[in-house]
């Protein structure tokens, strides 16, 4: 295997959005590239402590900050990277009605505009966070979380989705705080659906055909 010490910043060809100017995305890949650089920091500090073999005494208390640092960094890097992924210039409102996305949230939710509702509610939410749509990898089903932070409420092992930052800096340079429903519905303008569906692990498809009766 690979010795894989370091994380790059990927980089995402991604402009002229609807809704989402240049400046805002410009200033958030910055902002992506230091959870990046803080992830890899901070794996460097837990490493160099970790080098003797111990964690000794003296040592537990930075070991335990530098280790809880450590969720927030790297879900911030991580998200990022989903949130990103899932937009795009070509993008469209709502899902095809034909796409396994649209099937998956009909089987999980009864309707699409359900699921929409909900994924659209949650990022409306008070407080500072992501609206995620996650799909259980045990048999496909869809369901809609809100994520405090970056690391409060990642449901572990699920699959995201559709990734929403509702942090105010994904927003702020667009529209004013209190107007996050607009950018929610910039967001909405542009997700790619294509990199959406993608997503879904193969295989729990005929499981929402079955199920949705
Ligand atoms: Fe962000």
């Amino acid at each position: 295997m690979e010795n894989i010490k370091n994380y790059k910043a990927k980089q995402f060809n991604l402009s002229k959005l609807n809704g989402i100017s240049d400046q805002t995305l410009e200033m958030h890949f910055k902002l992506y590239e230091g959870y990046v650089n803080e992830t890899n920091r901070l794996t460097e500090k837990i490493n160099e402590i970790l080098k003797d073999g111990q964690v000794d005494h003296e040592e537990m208390p930075a070991y335990s900050e530098l280790t809880r640092r450590l969720g927030f960094e790297y879900n911030g890097m991580v998200l990022h990277e989903y949130y990103f992924a899932n937009m795009t210039a070509n993008g469209a409102g709502d899902p095809d009605k034909a796409s396994s996305f649209f099937k998956a949230a009909e089987s999980s939710f009864g309707q699409y505009g359900i699921w929409k509702a909900d994924f659209v509610s949650i990022g409306k939410m008070r407080g500072v966070g992501w609206a995620i749509c996650y799909e259980d990898p045990s048999n496909g089903r869809l369901s809609n979380h809100w994520i405090t932070l970056h690391e409060v409420g990642n449901v572990a092992g699920f699959n995201p989705i559709l990734v929403m930052d509702v942090w105010e800096h994904a927003y702020l340079l667009d529209y004013k705080p209190a107007d996050r429903p607009k950018y929610i519905e910039a967001f909405f303008s542009n997700i790619d659906w294509i990199a959406v569906e993608e997503r879904l692990r193969p295989g729990l498809e005929a499981r929402h055909t079955t199920s949705a009766k």
